[in-house]
């Protein structure tokens, strides 16, 4: 459903993506990994169109992502991010219908109905009416994922969601990223969390200096990684 095809991201003299080459087939889950700087967010957020490559094309449905109309795409492909990104002025059941109604969507009724709906399945109702800043890391990145599903996306694209939180806090978004898992949903994560990866993963893309190093089963990647940089990587992170 998502091919991304030779693509390059420079900044300046920066290469952040090197032609990159991925595919991503419809339910699969998939968990990028690879040191500080090589590019994961920069894929996620040309993927979403958040960033324009350089060259090479991106194509979601068979078509170029670039002839999409964005607000069309961002309902298609919804993106969560480590900061949250919610508005602090606004309180948290507006956070979540400030966009299917601004869009026009849906009507209000609506999308406070479904808000609700989805705030009472992940037990956060009671936060309703409060604003992000009386919320616990988890809970905001709770919100924010709920924020994307009250869209119905296709895709969503995850870049380290709990990698501004404590351990309690990364129980729960990581349990609530498997339940959604379990709907079907396609899935792009970038994640650090290695125990969450090698159960939710299908498929596992190290990348390094822009470039997919390895793409491939997650199984066979996470149980016996026989290329080096991949082992040296795996073992930094788990010690
Ligand atoms: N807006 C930008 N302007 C200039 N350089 C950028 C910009 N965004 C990213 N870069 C550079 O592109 C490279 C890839 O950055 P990116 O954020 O994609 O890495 P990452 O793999 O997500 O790293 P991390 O694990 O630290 O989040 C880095 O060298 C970064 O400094
Ligand atoms: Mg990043």
């Amino acid at each position: 459903m998502l091919e991304v095809k030779n693509v390059v991201k420079k900044f300046g003299d920066i290469t952040a993506l090197d032609h990159i080459n991925l595919k991503v087939k419809k339910g699969e889950k998939i968990v990028v990994i690879g040191p500080s700087g090589c590019g994961k967010s920069t894929l996620l957020r040309c993927i979403n169109l958040l960033e324009t490559p350089t060259s090479g094309t991106i194509k979601y449905e068979g078509v170029e992502t670039i002839n999409i109309k964005r607000n069309h795409l961002s309902q298609k492909i919804g993106m969560i991010f480590q900061s949250y990104n919610l508005f602090n002025h606004l309180t948290i059941i507006k956070n979540i219908t400030l966009v299917p109604i601004k869009l026009k969507l849906m009507t209000k009724e609506e999308a406070y109905k479904k808000a609700y709906k989805l705030l009472d399945e992940m037990k956060l109702k009671d936060k309703a009416g409060r604003y992000p800043r009386e919320l616990s890391g988890g809970e905001k990145q709770r919100i924010a994922i709920i924020r994307s599903l009250i869209l119905e996306p296709e895709v969503l694209l995850i870049d380290e969601p709990t990698g501004a939180l404590d351990p309690e806090n990364i129980k729960d978004v990581l349990k609530l990223l498997e339940d959604i898992s379990d709907t079907g949903m396609t899935m792009v994560v970038v994640t650090h969390e290695m125990n969450f990866a090698s159960h939710f993963a299908d498929r596992v893309v190290f990348m390094e200096h822009g470039k997919i190093i390895i793409d491939g089963d997650a199984k066979e990647i996470f149980v016996n990684p026989k290329n080096v940089r991949l082992k040296e990587f795996l073992s930094k992170i788990r010690s």
